[in-house]
């Protein structure tokens, strides 16, 4: 099992798989795919995972709103996420944090929700994936103030400085690296993977978006990261089968209520 891949941030509820989606993800466990967390984005996304999480054992789940859809929430539909947190296969809270790249939500309303699903994390003893584009500042910011690295925590798709990567580190964070990495323009996040250790780094697609080369552009699943695992593997001098046994060892620790 070990030498499985772990997907740690997918989307197989999107409208993109509605074609064959069941025919791909039983494809998975003769292709080395162990474990997918498929990532909530909208409180609509969580009902669509749910049904995912209970037709296919290697599938989990999450609770969250991403950044550009914060304005969905409110109180009530909040209360109604809370109480999924204690379903056995909900084993993170995100995708949660800051997107300042579009501003599709006022600033101050994506930290409001934000700091909401940090407590919730830390409430709930479950760790945190979360999306930050283009707010390195404020992200470091909100994340050191609510002591979030205390219950666990991946910036996926991560797009910051090295220097970032350090100040995260110090605290305790993991680090999705996926097809970007395969990118010609990927030099900022080659820097970045060649700096963490190991033991910090975790797999991820996003998909169906950000296939790596030479799938880029196309839609992206979990049967590509051997391409990510083989970028990773240059890159740290290590083997291909030492990428994947030590990413999985990684993410089953950081998601404990994955079995
Ligand atoms: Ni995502």
């Amino acid at each position: 099992m070990e030498n499985m891949i772990f997907d740690t941030h997918a989307h197989y509820d999107d409208e993109a798989f509605d074609e064959d989606r069941d025919e791909l993800l039983s494809s998975f466990p003769d292709n080395n795919i162990g474990w997918v967390i498929d990532a909530a984005s909208t409180v609509k996304s969580h009902e669509d995972i749910l049904k995912l999480t209970e037709q296919y054992s290697f599938i989990y789940g999450t609770v969250g709103v991403h950044p550009d859809d914060v304005g969905e929430l409110d109180e009530e539909a909040f209360a109604g996420l809370e109480k999924l947190c204690q379903l056995p296969k909900i084993a993170a809270v995100g995708e949660v944090g800051l997107d300042y790249h579009w501003n599709v939500e006022e600033k101050s309303k994506q930290i409001y929700w934000f700091e909401r699903f940090i407590d919730l994390a830390k409430s709930k003893e479950l760790p945190l994936i979360i999306h930050s584009r283009d707010a390195s500042a404020d992200t470091v910011d909100v994340l050191k103030r609510n002591n979030a690295g205390k219950t666990g925590a991946v910036m996926h798709c991560y797009s910051y400085s090295k220097e970032t990567a350090k100040i995260l580190l110090d605290e305790g964070f993991h680090f999705g690296i996926g097809g970007v990495a395969t990118f010609k323009n990927a030099r900022k996040l080659i820097e970045t993977i060649e700096y963490i250790p190991m033991s910090s780094i975790l797999l991820e697609t996003d998909c169906p978006y950000l296939a790596p080369v030479p799938y880029r552009g196309k839609r992206n699943c979990s049967l590509y990261i051997p391409y990510v695992v083989e970028k990773i593997s240059q890159l740290k001098n290590i083997s291909e089968e030492e990428v994947i046994r030590i990413t999985t060892e990684n993410a089953l620790r950081l998601f404990n209520k994955v079995r």
